[in-house]
């Protein structure tokens, strides 16, 4: 098995995403360190998925609870989360608390040492010394997986978990969404062979690159893509795409997407990356927006999807709609992310095999 203690932080950096997965790797093919989709197959999706459907079983009833709140008491974990979150904090905490870890968190690098102008690398290392786990969200691409490296050639190698690094990744978000639409199409006949709807602000939502991968481990899922040409989906995304011959497409019209449409991924835009003030409300982002109108043609079994939070591209009149699933991604994360911990810390057979 490899390990991150077998090679430079300059050799590992310069891997092709899917060439650094041994490295992660913990128990039974999990992750021992989560930081991009490109860590899951359609094995390791299923069985995560298996799981969080039998921990949210088990804790239906109070014995069942009791249980799963056992099973972690002798763990720490740390949420370190420098940019602003609700539900991805909220979830990793609850899915924490679920297993009995203790947390502690910081929210704000200005209450940290950060700034007294600690490196966040010494942030990190610092944390680590507490812990046995930190859940992390910064800006800066990169820097979960730089953390991975510093952590495991150092005195107290503990995992880490990326809930979200810059525009690059957000892995966690992409496994609650492909546990929805598992959930959704559960009882229709599976996710293969369905079409998805990406629409928004493709270009920088971190969310739509780990999804998208994550995708291409079913069979014949097609993506198309529909954003402004300014915030379209960008390269990386499509080579891989090429690469596997998933066939996709670019548009710029949201109503015909829906109408081919399983699901629709709507997106937030995200202008805290605007480079300049004030740039992306100059671009026309009017056709980029789920109503009325697009509700009417989306299939009886279709669903809609949306990491949240949302300003108006998806109309309140769609809230109680059934085939709307916005709502439920929530929950479904925090079981998602429950199932992921339990794994990283050898808990899957325990878990499966318990008898409750
Ligand atoms: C997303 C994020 O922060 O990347 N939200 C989330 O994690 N649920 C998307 C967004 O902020 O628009």
């Amino acid at each position: 098995m490899s390990s991150l203690t077998d090679i430079s932080w300059e050799e590992f950096s310069a891997l092709p995403l899917k060439a650094k997965r041994p490295y992660l790797e913990g128990k039974n093919g999990m992750p021992y360190h989560t930081l991009f989709a490109q860590q899951f197959d359609r094995e390791l999706l299923e069985r995560l998925c298996n799981l969080a459907n039998r921990i949210r079983f088990i804790n239906k009833s109070k014995e069942g609870a009791l249980y799963l709140k056992n099973l972690l008491t002798h763990k720490r974990a740390m949420l370190y989360f420098s940019q602003p979150s609700s539900r991805t904090f909220l979830s990793h905490l609850n899915a924490c608390q679920l297993l009995g870890l203790t947390t502690s968190s910081v929210r704000d690098a200005a209450t940290s040492s950060e700034a007294k102008g600690e490196s966040k690398t010494d942030t990190v290392r610092t944390f680590s010394s507490y812990v046995d786990m930190i859940i992390m969200r910064c800006p800066e691409k990169g820097l979960a997986e730089q953390m991975a490296w510093e952590l495991s050639n150092s005195d107290r190698p503990i995992p880490i978990l990326n809930a979200g690094s810059g525009k690059d990744q957000h892995p966690t978000q992409a496994l609650l969404d492909i546990y929805t639409l598992i959930r959704s199409f559960e009882t229709k006949g599976g996710l293969d062979g369905r079409t998805v709807v990406f629409c928004g602000d493709l270009l920088r939502g971190r969310t739509v690159r780990s999804l998208s991968y994550l995708l291409t481990n079913f069979n014949d899922v097609k993506q198309i893509f529909v954003a402004p040409k300014e915030l379209q989906v960008p390269e990386d995304v499509i080579e891989i795409l090429k690469e596997k011959g998933v066939s996709y497409e670019i548009s710029d019209d949201l109503k015909a997407a829906t109408k081919v449409a399983d699901a629709v991924y709507m997106t937030r835009i995200q202008d805290e990356w605007d480079e300049s003030k004030g740039e992306s409300a100059k671009i026309d982002t009017s056709r980029f927006k789920f109503g009325a109108e697009e509700l009417a043609l989306l299939k009886p079994d279709g669903c809609i999807l949306h990491p949240l939070p949302r300003r108006d591209e998806i109309a309140t009149c769609c809230d109680h709609d059934p085939r709307a699933m916005y709502w439920r991604q929530m929950r479904n994360g925090m079981w998602i992310r429950a199932a992921l911990i339990a794994s990283v810390f050898g808990l899957e057979d325990e878990i499966m095999n318990c008898g409750y």
